[in-house]
């Protein structure tokens, strides 16, 4: 190991991303991301084509990973991987092959949350929060707000109870025939649309929770003709010169219902930094109305570049090299474990 830290791999492969990272310290050497265009026809991510695809990458994405940081496996010090939560067929592709190189090399092996990788990503932004900071995470699969001390302990205040923001921009999306992933769809048509055109409610939760099941229904209803007492313009101009209207309109009840916990959050913690982390923190809308809230709220904001929002190996690695020095390495009889909380 030479005096930065130890030269660190890391994969990740919970969903449909197959992806490693090269670390040294805290800095990143190289991070690649193999996405998945097999999912597309399916409106969807399917479990069996993601594992198979992650068998098809793994070799390449990580021989690319090493070329690009400089380095040669035998140079490594560490290997790390995700073992949850997400895809059991998915996460074993990734896991089983960190273990089996770590062992062959005969150099620890870390085993990481994947939503821990998600709140470490907030250190990639070009300006890192400073602590105690709340992070929002907002991705296809999860909806979480998490208060990070300064030694890096975190309190989990809300979740979603239902779907996860991206999912709902995925699913509506779906509804109103846009493909797959809908996220940046909803967010380009969105910018051409009126967001006061239908005011759709906003789920407000005790406490911090989330929910996103509610507007998906909204939407739903809006578009179906058999629900005549939901006023609405007629379906063709709907999904026809008013859909940018739609789109708009949904993104801005969405927002409003992941920025309400997380202004409730930071009166009653006081916390003066926020990172939004996750896919959709790519959002325009979400991005301008997190600024103007923290600008409101004299609290500094944190939005990691794109590549490290969305799932990468760069932030699982961060998350490593923190589990490597707090707990030493994980056992090789770790197995993936789906529904892993954080
Ligand atoms: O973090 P991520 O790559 O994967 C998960 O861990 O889930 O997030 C993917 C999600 C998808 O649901 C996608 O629709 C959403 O992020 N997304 C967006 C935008 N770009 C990606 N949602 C809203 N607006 C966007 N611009
Ligand atoms: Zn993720």
């Amino acid at each position: 190991m030479n005096a930065d830290g130890p030269l660190l791999l890391a994969l990740e492969t919970s969903c449909d991303d197959t992806a490693a990272a090269v670390l040294r310290g805290g800095r990143v050497l190289s991070s690649v991301v193999a996405g998945q265009m097999e999912h597309a026809a399916w409106g969807g991510v399917v479990p069996e084509v993601a594992s198979r695809a992650h068998q098809r990458a793994v070799v390449p994405v990580v021989q690319e990973a090493l070329r690009q940081a400089g380095a040669s496996a035998s140079d490594l010090d560490a290997v790390a991987a995700t073992y949850g939560p997400g895809l059991a067929g998915a996460l074993l592709v990734g896991l089983s092959f960190a273990k089996a190189y770590a062992f062959g090399l005969g150099v620890p092996f870390v085993g990481v949350n994947h939503l821990e990788g998600h709140l470490y990503s907030a250190f990639l932004a070009d300006t890192p929060p400073a602590f105690p900071f709340l992070t929002l995470t907002v991705s296809g699969g999860h909806t979480m707000l998490v208060l990070v001390d300064k030694r890096f302990r975190h309190t989990v205040l809300g979740r979603t109870r239902d779907d996860a923001a991206g999912e709902a921009f995925d699913k509506v999306a779906k509804l109103l025939g846009l493909g797959y992933p809908g996220g940046p769809v909803v967010d380009r048509l969105a910018h051409d649309g009126d967001p006061a055109f239908i005011r759709f409610p906003r789920t407000r939760l005790p406490g911090y929770d989330f929910s996103f099941s509610g507007i998906k229904t909204a939407v739903r209803y809006t578009l179906d003709p058999i629900h005549a007492h939901v006023p609405k313009p007629d379906r063709d101009a709907l999904l026809g010169k008013h859909l940018p209207d739609l789109a708009a309109s949904f993104q801005a009840a969405v927002v409003d219902m992941l920025l309400d916990p997380l202004e409730r959050a930071m009166l009653d913690t006081g916390a003066k930094a926020v990172a939004v982390v996750g896919g959709v923190s790519a959002n325009t809308s979400l991005r301008a109305a997190a600024e103007a809230l923290c600008l409101k709220h004299g609290a500094t904001l944190s939005i990691p570049p794109l590549r490290y929002c969305t799932d990468n190996a760069a932030m699982m690695g961060l998350a490593a090299q923190h589990r490597l020095a707090a707990d030493g390495p994980s056992p090789l009889t770790l197995g993936v474990a789906p529904s892993l909380a954080l």
